[in-house]
């Protein structure tokens, strides 16, 4: 593994480079903190510091708090090294942000095997940084194909069922007065045919979440909670700021599958006629909560035993994962909630 040294006593730091290139460590040797955090922030910068605390240009604890600010899914794993052990300078050292405090003079047994956590430390945040990217891409490829059946549905299935109604009523319109029971089935074709394209051109609707496409998250949601109320016959009330910033597309894609399938639930389990979603932002996190009114929930959220579904709450939870937030959902006084959290530094 890359290692940084930054020491500016040559001694120690020829003495520590030689104990981590003898356990087949490569290392990138710095003799005052400028230089450090420099180094760190280059492309392909080691993934495991040894930081002294006294240095010239900038001190340990401030490389390691330069350092921790910086953006990162993989953060390094950061060691000082001091001969400050007073409990005080420990506390202080591990609040800038470092993972590990040593005193010197160093034990090179301890030492190689404090790396050797830092390294699993280093492989689980490079393994924890895969997989989120992986989630990422999976949700958003799964928009992708959502919106492609979506176009698909619309622009093909649908306007040929339209065709086909258009066609059966010319056909019954011909017949004029003769052959009722021949009307009768075309009538019966058509009205088929109608609301038939009706439920697609909804379902593509809701697979391809045009508003929030084009409106964004506040506008996407109070269309589809309009929508949904016409269909469900459940009122929704929707209360949120005026406006919030525009999010990253996968993140706005998953508060809204998140806030459809929550609403969904609503109306096949809770019995409800009364729904509330409701968005506020505070302490730079976006909550979006979706509330019911149907009275006792269950005290699990667990679909009934041998059912073939019950992937919805749990899609939940792998969507908000996957773009770092949390899913809550609990029973309430008045019936069930499931609260989405974001936090939005590193998301917008
Ligand atoms: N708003 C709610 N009110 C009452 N019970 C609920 C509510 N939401 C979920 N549940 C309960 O939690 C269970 C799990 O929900 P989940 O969404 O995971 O699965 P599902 O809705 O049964 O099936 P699927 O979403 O896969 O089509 C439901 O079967 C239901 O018993
Ligand atoms: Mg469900």
């Amino acid at each position: 593994m890359r290692i940084l040294i930054a020491e500016d006593d040559p001694f120690s730091l020829s003495m520590l480079a030689a104990v981590l290139k003898r356990h087949g460590h490569e290392v990138v040797e710095t003799v005052d903190g400028a230089a450090a955090l420099a180094a760190m922030q280059a492309p392909g910068a080691p993934a495991l510091a040894i930081l002294d605390w006294m240095m010239p240009e900038m001190d340990g604890p401030e490389v390691v708090r330069r350092i921790r600010a910086l953006p990162t899914d993989r953060p390094p794993y950061l060691i000082m090294l001091t001969c400050r052990i007073a409990k005080s300078d420990i506390i202080a050292g591990l609040e800038a942000g470092a993972n590990e405090y040593l005193a010197k003079p160093f034990d090179a047994g301890e030492l190689t095997a404090r790396v050797d956590v830092g390294r699993q430390m280093v492989e689980m945040q490079a393994a924890k940084a895969e997989i989120n990217g992986l989630r990422q891409r999976l949700s958003m490829s799964e928009q992708d194909e959502r919106r492609r059946i979506a176009a698909s549905l619309h622009d093909c299935t649908v306007q040929d069922l339209v065709a086909i109604q258009l066609n059966l009523n010319r056909a019954f319109k011909m017949l004029g007065d003769t052959q009722p029971a021949v009307r009768e089935i075309l009538g019966d074709c058509a009205a088929l045919a109608e609301s038939n394209a009706g439920e697609l051109r909804s379902l593509a609707y809701d697979l391809h979440a045009p508003w929030l496409q084009h409106g964004g998250l506040l506008s996407g949601i109070q269309e589809y909670a309009r929508q949904f109320s016409i269909r469900t016959g459940i009122s929704v009330s929707f209360d949120a700021p005026p406006a919030i910033p525009r999010l990253l597309e996968m993140n706005e894609i998953a508060l809204y599958r998140v806030m459809q399938e929550s609403l969904m639930n609503v109306h096949r389990h809770s019995g409800a006629n009364r729904a509330w979603i409701s968005i506020s932002i505070s302490n730079n996190r976006l909550h979006m909560e979706i509330r019911d009114g149907g009275g006792e929930a269950p005290d699990s959220f667990e679909p009934p035993p041998g059912s073939a579904s019950g992937v919805g709450i749990l899609s939940m939870h792998e969507r908000m994962k996957a773009i770092g937030g949390s899913l809550q959902i609990c029973r309430t006084p008045e019936g069930a909630s499931s609260l989405a959290i974001l936090p939005l530094a590193e998301n917008k």
